[in-house]
């Protein structure tokens, strides 16, 4: 089974709409070729000037979060039907930071990717250890609770249209990158446990991103790994010309 790798961008809190609209211009050109898929995710404030500056370009555009619920009184949360009107592609969910800092669990992650699902928005969930979790082992247990948390109650059908982010929380914005064998075999484990959910079927197609200080020095290496489809990147999606050599890593 082929699987299309995927490069999305993860731009978290960065980019006002002048820096935004300075970065995409600046990044088409240079990605225009790219044989991977390629999408960015950015701020709710940066969406529709990417939508409209990535119109016709081969750069989808995602948000960094949806709200599980339709509409109602939930202070500072976005819909799905808000990011849809913009034109939003690709939705980050369960991002360790969110789930760090701001009360993220299993179960809204689970709620955020139904809603996703069902209003239509392509999903990217984020899974991953901290540091402790890895150094007394218990990161297949962590990723397993966190695979099955998030795919609780999902249809088959809807599970294939899931992309997958092993972003181990000790690699983000560290410049400590996972090794790639850590990598394969921490997303071979994804894979089997997605397998173990839905078959074998929907598990190869599935498309698992590696996350965490991914740049154009360490992309190839952890591109060739046979479970690794495509990368996560922050802090190397902030400037054209990095992002542009980590979207172009086989070129
Ligand atoms: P990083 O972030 O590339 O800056 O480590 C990756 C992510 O958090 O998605």
């Amino acid at each position: 089974m082929s699987r299309r790798p995927i490069i999305a961008g993860n731009w978290k809190m960065n980019m006002t709409r002048a820096q935004a609209e300075e970065l995409i211009t600046a990044l088409k050109p240079l990605v225009k070729d790219a044989k991977a898929e390629v999408a960015i995710c950015v701020p709710y404030t940066d969406i529709d000037v990417a939508v409209r500056l990535c119109a016709g370009s081969n750069i989808k555009v995602g948000a960094e979060n949806v709200a599980w619920a339709e509409k109602g009184a939930f202070t500072g949360e976005i819909s799905a039907d808000m990011l849809l009107e913009l034109g939003t592609e690709y939705v980050i969910i369960g991002h360790s930071e969110r789930r760090q800092y701001f009360g993220e669990t299993d179960a809204s992650v689970n709620a955020r990717l139904k809603t996703a699902l069902a209003k239509g928005l392509k999903p990217i969930v984020c899974v991953g250890e901290t540091l402790e979790e890895r150094e007394t082992d218990k990161t297949a247990d962590v990723i397993k609770k966190q695979i099955t948390g998030a795919f609780d109650g999902i249809s088959a059908d809807d599970a294939a249209k899931v992309v997958v982010a092993y972003e181990p929380v000790w690699a983000i914005g560290t410049g400590r990158t996972a090794t790639s064998a850590q990598a394969q075999e921490t997303i071979a484990g994804i894979r089997a446990e997605i397998a173990a959910l839905y078959g074998a079927a929907i598990a190869d197609g599935m498309r698992i991103q590696y996350g965490g200080s991914m740049n154009a020095k360490n992309v190839k290496e952890l591109m060739a790994q046979p479970d690794i489809d495509g990368g996560l990147i922050g802090g190397a999606s902030l400037k054209a010309a990095d992002f542009s050599l980590v979207v172009n890593y086989d070129a």
